[in-house]
């Protein structure tokens, strides 16, 4: 089927809940979809419909109830925490609404760190990434030191670092300012177009879904 080979990720009816106070709480209910290779799709739904728990499925980040996620022809739902860390390492990036930066780190060597810990260090793709993103001058600062835009851009030049065939991101404006948010926004999309990975975001920004090839919208953990 030439629709699923083109397809960087597949999910098939996946479903998900959470037990709090001892009843189990559906979140996600059935949810079937496929990104292709270099597609740009966002996710959006009211607060709670369960795009965030959705977003760490589909990244191997946690497990499904049941349903399966096949990311580049390999199942997440049969590979335990190491195999999906190694999995993550070579086919994913993420970014988060919070930058999740690495505080003992500088500039550079938090966009280095995915290639450091993969054993395959390139000083010139570091490189590449801090001039895309606009930071060579901040190359020796740490993360504290950093506005919330330049926080952000780190952490956009290290999830796109190691080349991966997808890109997942959280809610990557929601701690910025219109402006910056949408410099960062720009950014992301010009640097996937680029390297042609694939990217899924979720936002509240009807702007953002305005440029993605397909838009996702999610209630109460369906897809509709
Ligand atoms: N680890 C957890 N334990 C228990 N309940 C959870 C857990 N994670 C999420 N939930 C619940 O699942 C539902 C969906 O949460 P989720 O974070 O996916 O929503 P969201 O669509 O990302 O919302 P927001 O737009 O506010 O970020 C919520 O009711 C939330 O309370
Ligand atoms: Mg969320």
């Amino acid at each position: 089927m030439t629709n699923q080979q083109s397809a960087v990720l597949v999910a098939e009816h996946l479903s998900k809940s959470f037990q709090i106070d001892e009843i189990g709480i559906s979140v996600i209910k059935d949810v079937s979809l496929q990104v292709k290779a270099g597609e740009f799709v966002v996710i959006m739904g009211k607060s709670g419909s369960g795009k965030s728990t959705l977003l760490s499925l589909l990244a191997g980040l946690d497990y499904p109830d049941s349903g399966r996620i096949m990311l580049n022809q390999d199942d997440l739902t049969v590979m335990d925490e190491e195999q999906l860390a190694l999995k993550r390492q070579r086919d994913m990036g993420f970014v988060f609404q919070s930058f999740h930066l690495i505080p003992t780190l500088t500039v550079a060597e938090n966009v280095a760190f995915p290639l450091q810990i993969a054993g395959k260090p390139d000083s010139e793709r570091v490189e590449e990434l801090l001039q895309a993103v606009d930071l060579n001058h901040r190359r020796d600062s740490m993360p504290h030191q950093l506005s919330g835009g330049e926080k952000q851009r780190t952490a956009l030049a290290r999830a796109l670092v190691s080349k991966p065939s997808i890109v997942f991101a959280d809610e990557p404006t929601g701690n910025l300012d219109q402006k910056n948010a949408n410099q960062v926004m720009d950014l992301l999309i010009n640097l996937q177009q680029s390297f042609g990975s694939a990217l899924v975001v979720v936002t509240h920004d009807q702007a953002v879904a305005d440029r993605a090839d397909r838009v996702i919208t999610i209630v109460d953990g369906h897809t509709v």
